[in-house]
């Protein structure tokens, strides 16, 4: 009798414990473009900005050695490394959102896309993503011998076995005049975007559908993305060269090939232009298009004190 009573104590204790849920600020990571690296002043105020004005935490998470890396490691290695990172992270386990930056973009792609066991992806921010490839390689401008790599690298033929694997802009390089070789010899874009016909990955889209809601920013006066609409998933048409197809015209959204379409039909995907050139963007604009994203709570069992037994404010 009284060993009953004390159960049915503790289950009422439980089962309040459990229906005290705190809400929790979604964490956010940071994906840097080419060139730069977490420590730059640049994307460090550029996280501490984004957190300052969320209120979330946020993270700038390096890929490697950051610089060189950034610029030689072949993207379908970063992407791994990232979700190995993530996977690390305690901060991240409940599920975090991403903003990316450039080529930042396409490693957070991967890691939404092809990340097995990661946590869960919230939203999603792209700034001057090159989603559908670029026709210009990046020049890098530093003096010194990565560039004089990098650039050499660059003249090389961007098909073949050695640049892919050397030069990490050839895995998004797209030549509309030459899509045959592109399909055969990119080893990133063409999985990324489920482009080859034979190949097409239900569980990448699967992943990039589940995302809750996304931003695509677009710089209008960027001249580094070629061309610009890229960042809303435009491009040129197979073989031409004479103008760029609006994303509601490519195969990839008609096609549906990752999802996009179904995000844009949920209504959880919004493009957004704003003056300037390549990722140069107002505080305002910030405020407007990218903390909402960034500002999502999520409820969460409380996390208890050791002691008391009491929830631990966040
Ligand atoms: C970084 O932010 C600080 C304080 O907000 C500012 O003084 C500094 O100029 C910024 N640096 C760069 C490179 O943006
Ligand atoms: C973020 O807020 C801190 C504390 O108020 C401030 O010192 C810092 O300059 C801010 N940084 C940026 C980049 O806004
Ligand atoms: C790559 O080609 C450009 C243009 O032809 C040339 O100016 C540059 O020196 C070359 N770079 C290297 C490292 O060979
Ligand atoms: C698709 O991708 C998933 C996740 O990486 C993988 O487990 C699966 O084997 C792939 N399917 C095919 C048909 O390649
Ligand atoms: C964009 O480029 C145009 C033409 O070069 C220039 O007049 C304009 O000031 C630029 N706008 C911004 C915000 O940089």
């Amino acid at each position: 009798m009284e060993k009953g009573l004390k159960r049915s104590c503790v289950m009422v204790v439980v089962s309040f414990l459990a229906m005290v849920h705190v809400s929790l600020s979604v964490p956010f990571i940071i994906l840097h473009e080419i060139g730069t690296q977490c420590s730059d002043a640049t994307i460090s105020n550029f996280t501490q900005l984004l957190t300052n004005l969320s209120g979330s935490p946020g993270f700038c998470l390096e890929i490697g050695n950051g610089i060189s890396d950034s610029w030689l490691m072949p993207l379908t290695r970063q992407a791994e490394i990232a979700c190995e990172k993530v996977k690390q992270m305690e901060e991240l386990s409940q599920g975090y959102s991403i903003v990316g930056r450039a080529q930042g973009n396409l490693v957070a792609r991967g890691l939404i896309e092809f990340c097995d066991d990661g946590p869960p992806v919230h939203n999603y921010v792209s700034l001057a993503g090159p989603h559908a490839g670029i026709t210009a390689l990046p020049k890098c401008t530093r003096s010194g011998l990565l560039c004089d790599v990098a650039n050499g690298l660059g003249n090389e033929t961007v098909y073949s076995d050695f640049v892919q694997d050397n030069l990490a802009p050839s895995g998004y390089f797209k030549d509309p005049k030459n899509v045959r070789e592109y399909l055969k010899g990119c080893k990133y874009l063409p999985k990324l975007n489920n482009e080859r016909p034979d190949q097409r990955n239900q569980t990448y889209k699967h992943r990039f559908t589940s995302l809750q809601k996304l931003v695509f920013v677009l710089f209008q006066n960027d001249t580094v993305i070629v061309p610009k609409e890229s960042s809303w998933f435009g491009f040129y048409p197979d073989g031409d060269f004479t103008h760029v197809l609006p994303v509601s015209q490519t195969k990839l959204y008609i096609e549906d090939w990752i999802g996009l379409k179904a995000l844009a039909l949920a209504r959880k995907v919004q493009l957004v232009i704003v003056p300037g050139a390549h990722l140069i963007i107002a505080d305002e604009d910030l405020v407007n298009y990218v903390v909402p994203l960034l500002e999502d709570q999520v409820s969460a069992a409380p996390r208890l004190n050791r002691k008391t037994k009491e929830p631990l404010h966040p």
